[in-house]
């Protein structure tokens, strides 16, 4: 496993079950009483030609996951921590009748800010740990980002990341309304954060397809605010970054489904989706010297991320062939560093399907990768549109060595592909660093896309 859990989404099959019962009139995701809900303004830039960008006023939106679900007629809460109150959440249907999804404090309670083309995302923890935004482009709708022959790119500053803390910036194929249209239930839609759905089509979420996810919800053994139901939401997805002061990784994760799509029980476990992906992450690829503090790309100071998405035929109609990274600091336009890995090609610094082969043989990770059709299977998602997310957090499932320690952590350190960054075993306990690291943030800014070269110099 290289990559990590985001969180996860739900199913269609409970709908028509429901149907049966005869619940057929009044229920929903319901939008919340409690607090208005006010995006944080971030200006964000599309540009036509290097140095020709409009700016536009964009807003980010906090994933539905995090948020308080109330009654709907009263203050009572529907979810406590990880557990579901049985009496307004018998069933997934009854739940999302009665229960809404509030506004948010976003400063307040979740360490969001925003400022300009700047937005920090603080590592808070308690009852919620971390968070995970949205890009939208109206109040009712998700930036669609469709970037074959397109770049995107952004600043990050990490340098008050440390080890087990994780800044994702990630792209998704989710419903650009958040499933208000399909799901006719969810009444609360992209506004509210709603429609999550990765790779990982992971079980952590509290509605899939507009109905709650209490059946079979088993509160996690470990984690004190989380837990698992029965339904897991799956899309292809491209985690354009995932890092910290230590090491960082791109990543794409083709699924066998196109767009979001419900998945149930153990069909969620790696099945419809590769959950691993084909992963670039310098240090793991042998070169321990390129990212970090006072290194060739320098942690401690913002850096400019470029991803470029080159095809076949080098326009928009052409299908994906590599997935490119450059870098800029102070002024400075920085390669991505080379492969540095016995039976890996040493031109290669970049993700393309021959890369993607290579290096799963390499290391000996099985690859579904290949299987589920590579990077023509994430050209036809970027070509149909894909939403933006932004998120802090850390990982209760591997403490997140598999970005900056040996991972999986019973390995031999030195076999290829274990080393994946500097921190030690231990670094990344989240009961430890969720005290010991709760002044952690992320500032992510200046994020522009459009042609190749249009959006850096
Ligand atoms: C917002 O950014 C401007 C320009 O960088 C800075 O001068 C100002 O102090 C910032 N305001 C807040 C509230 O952070
Ligand atoms: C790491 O990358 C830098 C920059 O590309 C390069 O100068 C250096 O030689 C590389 N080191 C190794 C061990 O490949």
């Amino acid at each position: 496993m290289s990559s990590l859990l985001h969180l996860r989404l739900p199913p269609a099959s409970v709908l028509a079950s429901l149907c049966l019962l005869g619940l057929g009139a009044v229920y929903g995701q319901q939008v919340g009483t409690e607090m208005p809900e006010i995006h944080p303004i971030l200006t964000t830039q599309q540009c036509s030609a290097p140095g020709v960008c409009t700016a536009r006023q964009s807003s980010v939106t906090l994933d539905s996951n995090w948020r308080p679900l109330h009654s709907v007629s009263s203050p009572t809460s529907c979810f406590n921590c990880n557990s579901w109150d049985s009496t307004l959440c018998p069933d997934p249907a009854t739940c999302a009748s009665n229960c809404g999804l509030d506004g948010v404090d976003y400063a307040g309670s979740y360490g969001i800010t925003s400022n300009g083309s700047s937005l920090a995302l603080q590592f808070v923890t308690g009852c919620n740990v971390g968070s995970r935004v949205f890009l939208m482009s109206s109040s009712s709708q998700y930036q669609i980002f469709t970037l074959l022959n397109q770049e995107f790119t952004f600043t990050v500053d990490m340098s008050h990341l440390e080890c087990g803390v994780n800044a994702g910036l990630y792209l998704l194929e989710m419903d650009a309304d958040g499933g208000r249209a399909k799901f006719p239930t969810n009444k609360a839609g992209a506004n509210y954060g709603t429609g999550y759905c990765d790779a990982q089509c992971g079980q952590d979420a509290k509605f899939t397809n507009g109905i709650a996810n209490v059946l079979d919800w088993t509160p996690s053994p470990t984690d004190p605010v989380s837990g698992t139901g029965l339904f897991g939401s799956c899309c292809n997805s491209i985690d354009v970054w995932q890092g910290n002061m230590h090491s960082a990784a791109y990543s794409a994760h083709p699924c066998s489904v196109a767009g979001q799509t419900q998945c149930s029980g153990a069909q969620c476990d790696n099945s419809l989706c590769d959950a691993d992906g084909c992963d670039f992450n310098p240090w793991r690829m042998g070169n321990t010297s390129f990212l970090g503090p006072g290194k060739v790309v320098d942690t401690t100071i913002p850096l400019t991320v470029v991803t470029q998405f080159i095809t076949n035929t080098n326009t928009a109609t052409g299908t994906l062939t590599e997935i490119r990274r450059l870098y800029v600091q102070n002024g400075k336009v920085i390669q991505n560093a080379n492969v540095n890995l016995p039976g890996i090609p040493a031109s290669l610094n970049s993700i393309t399907d021959n890369f993607c082969a290579a290096q799963k043989t390499a290391v000996g990770d099985p690859d579904r990768f290949e299987a589920l059709g590579g990077l023509a299977t994430m050209s036809a998602a970027l070509k149909k549109g894909m939403v933006l997310a932004l998120s802090i957090r850390d990982d209760y499932t591997n403490d997140l060595l598999w970005l900056d320690g040996n991972f999986p952590p019973t390995a031999l350190p030195t076999a290829p592909g274990v080393s994946r960054g500097p921190c030690s075993a231990s670094s990344g306990n989240p009961e430890v660093i969720e005290d010991s690291q709760a002044n952690d943030f992320v500032v992510f800014s200046n994020i522009k896309w459009g042609p190749i070269g249009s959006t850096f110099s």
